[in-house]
């Protein structure tokens, strides 16, 4: 079945088992730890995406809801100040409760009256509020992956996930550029669909003549950059970068190790030998820029990318920009919590483009804004040179 298909209770009921299938592997220790504070624990994940749907909708729209534990409101809320105080992010993987089997009879429970919910007939307002607790949950699914990745990643056992789970993307296009010529474009989102409110506000850029890769950068290349010593090369790097290398001994992707003189790499299957034609993951904005930079290239912007995106094979990673992460003219933040959404991340953080082989299926568009700080990189990323 198609998602546009789909009625509102079909989506719902596929949108909360997926979530739960991407944990059916874990053991139950793995639900807990948070080895870095960008990490979240699996268990906290479950917990805020159910939160989400009882503190936005449950509360205001279910006549007589009774709150599951008034306790989880501190606990699981991420970043709502609206909504209030909580658990300070770096906190969440010292919590041994609630348990991850109360998390289990918290998310049944909000289940069961949300299901009660969408059965009596939903207002557009509640609608609304569905599609982006959909979206939400489907972020949130792509954290899991890339989170569990992390925890058992940065395990000295490197344990797999679950077999079958990772495969050796390769680009499919023999390579080469496309060409856009100099013009105005429009940019931003104008479909029917939901998009998020970061993606509004569209408006006309102009572009000079550029080239776009229509390839991504592959573990190959990049090993090329490692063995001609730039890491420490400081011509290609930014100054930040340059430090951040320094002060992180970073030498390599994150999850690369070399093993009897060979690289290899951690994968949700367990450490392999990094094949030299898949698609390069795990890099920050500060290796993809001086990467860049060594090619004699540089990364395109987040509206050069959007232009050309229905030109080149996109959706295996997440494709750092030049782009720093500011609103579009017009942008509006909704009234209330929803409004903390996006907007007040709007600073030293850079755009990416595109989606990731972890990225929920359909939750993805060619005017879709991810953004992180530069020198992330547990999540999915990649490299696209422009000139
Ligand atoms: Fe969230």
């Amino acid at each position: 079945m198609t998602i546009e298909k789909m009625t509102v209770l079909d989506r719902y009921i596929a949108v909360r088992k997926r979530t739960e299938d991407i944990c059916e592997p874990l053991e139950t220790e793995d639900y807990v730890v948070q080895p870095v504070a960008d990490v979240s624990p699996p268990k906290w994940h479950i917990g805020h995406t159910t939160w989400f749907f009882e503190t936005f909708i449950l509360k205001n729209f279910y006549n007589g809801y009774q709150e599951f534990n008034p306790d989880y409101n501190y606990v699981f809320n991420s970043y709502y100040e609206t909504v209030g105080a909580r658990v300070i992010r770096t906190d969440r993987g010292n919590l041994s409760r609630p348990t991850v089997l109360d998390v289990k009879r918290y998310r049944k429970y909000v289940d069961e009256a949300m299901i009660k919910l969408i059965e009596c007939g939903c207002s557009e307002d509640v609608e609304e509020l569905l599609e982006l607790g959909f979206n939400h949950e489907e972020q949130h699914q792509e954290l899991l992956y890339t989170d569990i990745k992390y925890i058992l990643g940065n395990n000295p056992l490197f344990p797999s996930y679950k077999k079958d789970a990772s495969k050796t993307i390769k680009n499919t296009s023999v390579g080469g550029s496309i060409i856009i010529d100099e013009g105005i474009y429009e940019i931003g989102y104008n479909g029917n669909g939901f998009c998020f409110d970061n993606e509004l506000g569209r408006h006309k850029v102009y572009l000079p003549q550029y080239q776009i890769s229509k390839n991504l950068i592959t573990n190959g290349e990049f090993i090329e950059f490692i063995e001609a010593g730039e890491y420490r090369d400081f011509t290609l790097w930014h100054a930040e970068g340059l430090d951040w290398v320094k002060n992180n001994n970073i030498q390599s992707p994150m999850y690369w190790h070399l093993v009897d003189g060979k690289w290899h790499h951690y994968t949700l299957e367990g450490l392999i030998p990094v094949d030299a034609e898949g698609i390069l993951n795990h890099i920050s904005f500060y290796e993809a820029s001086a990467f860049a930079a060594w090619k004699g290239m540089r990364l395109p912007t987040e509206f050069e990318w959007e232009v050309a995106a229905d030109k080149f094979e996109w959706g295996s990673r997440w494709e750092w920009t030049e782009s720093a992460y500011l609103p579009y003219p017009g942008f509006k933040k909704a009234p209330g919590a929803i409004g903390e959404y996006n907007g007040k991340f709007m600073v030293n953080q850079k755009v990416l483009r595109g989606a990731s082989e972890v990225t929920s299926p359909g939750h993805s568009r060619k005017t879709y804004r991810n953004f992180f700080h530069p020198h992330l990189r547990w999540q999915y990323t990649g490299i696209r040179l422009a000139q």
